[in-house]
């Protein structure tokens, strides 16, 4: 037994990301480390107002267990706003998830056995990793270019494998901040459905857009059965809710449901009553645009100080939303190695090797350009640039 747990909490073991941002927080660092909105920006005034209301008004059905698949107003609202983004979604197909990362864990542990193989970008997101990881499963990963996965591998891929999930993030990719272009969602859309190959659609950061078009999700660009796409309030209202959600096929949602139901009941009635109000007093798209407003001067302040101070040997993708972007190192240079360095000039970020699950990555660097006050940005850029150049070959 000892063995068997041993393996089992190895795989999802406390990330050193965790451990770094905990040992940083509250330190003299200028942290690019983060993976936190800021929360000068959340809305604590209107959700104060409107939980003050839902508590006075609601006859305690705020504080009652309510439905497994979530509370039903809230489903409709994220199904009308799921159309809005081309899906065909009614209630039915809208299960609410304390969290995206809930949901990312509920559609993995209902495909997903151990030694089977997940297909996804290299580099991807963390905690999904983890998740996966903790059902013992294997990676093929893909190659990204700036337009995103490519897809050419992943057809080759598919022709030499048989995945049973495809994970994808189409929007401003944590880490990297790429955007899969619109003719590569079209490719994954029509590649997976050809082969009935569930695919698990990451879209966290879809509202937070500063430049260009908003594009479709993979989901509604071919006829798929197993279509998933998660969303959430993290990024827009605020993460404490632990509210999100996952649109999919309305049979295998109400079978995704009795797994929630297994795991925590159903999400917190309080603030699902508190987002559907928000929602339903129009102040999300307010509360958007000054989120974008904000995020889009620091992602710039970011861009103008990189450009300024960095060495020219290094490479930095220019994400059109989200929350992060992503460093390449000279050749040679390790973010692993370069951290503690940077440490003694007072500024953390997170080196990207982590975010590989088959290894690589060793010479790139993950920013969150919207956690640090505005006044640090150009001083902790500049304290990176010069640790880089003092301690490579840059
Ligand atoms: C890409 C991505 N997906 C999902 C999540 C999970 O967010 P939440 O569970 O708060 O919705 C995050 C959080 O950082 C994220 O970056």
């Amino acid at each position: 037994m000892e063995t068997h747990f041993a393996r089992r909490m190895q795989r999802v073991s406390a990330s050193a990301i965790m451990e770094l941002i905990k040992t940083t927080a509250g330190g003299n660092f200028i942290s690019f480390a983060s993976g936190l909105p800021d929360p000068s920006l959340f809305p604590a005034r209107e959700l104060r107002d409107i939980t003050d209301d839902i508590l006075t008004r609601d006859d305690n059905n705020a504080l009652q267990y309510g439905a497994a698949e979530g509370f039903a107003p809230l489903r409709d609202w994220v199904a009308q706003r799921l159309r809005e983004r081309g899906l065909k979604a009614t209630a039915e197909n809208v299960l609410i998830t304390s969290g995206s990362q809930q949901a990312l864990d509920l559609v993995a542990r209902a495909l997903l056995d151990a030694g089977d193989t997940v297909l996804m970008e290299s580099p991807s997101y963390l905690a999904a990793i983890q998740a996966f990881d903790s059902y013992e499963v294997n990676y093929v990963t893909l190659p990204m270019d700036e337009d995103g996965m490519d897809t050419a591998a992943l057809e080759k891929a598919l022709a030499s494998c048989s995945p049973k999930l495809i994970f994808t993030l189409p929007n401003f990719q944590n880490p990297t901040g790429i955007t899969l272009s619109a003719e590569r969602r079209q490719r994954v859309a029509e590649l997976a459905a050809a082969k009935d190959i569930p695919i698990l659609e990451d879209d966290a950061y879809y509202d937070l857009r500063y430049d260009g078009e908003p594009l479709p999700p993979i989901a509604s660009l071919a006829e798929n059965r197993w279509a998933f796409y998660t969303g959430t309030f993290s990024k827009t209202i605020a993460p404490g809710i632990r509210v999100g959600w996952v649109y999919g096929d309305a049979d295998l949602i109400a079978r995704l449901a009795q797994l929630k139901q297994i795991t925590d009941l159903h999400s917190n009635s309080l603030t699902q009553r508190i987002a559907y109000e928000f929602c339903a007093r129009g102040k999300l798209p307010g509360q958007i645009e000054f989120l974008c407003r904000a995020y889009k001067e620091k992602r710039d302040a970011m861009l103008t100080a990189l450009q300024h101070s960095m060495p020219p040997s290094v490479r930095w993708t220019h994400p059109q939303g989200g929350m992060f972007l992503f460093l390449t190192l000279p050749d040679g240079q390790d973010g692993d190695a370069l951290l503690p360095h940077a440490m003694e000039r007072g500024v953390v970020f997170v080196p990207g090797a982590s975010f590989h699950p088959n290894g690589g990555g060793a010479n790139t660097v993950r920013l969150n350009f919207v956690s640090p006050p505005h006044q640090d940005i150009e001083r902790g850029i500049t304290l990176l640039a010069q640790t880089i150049v003092s301690t490579g070959r840059a």
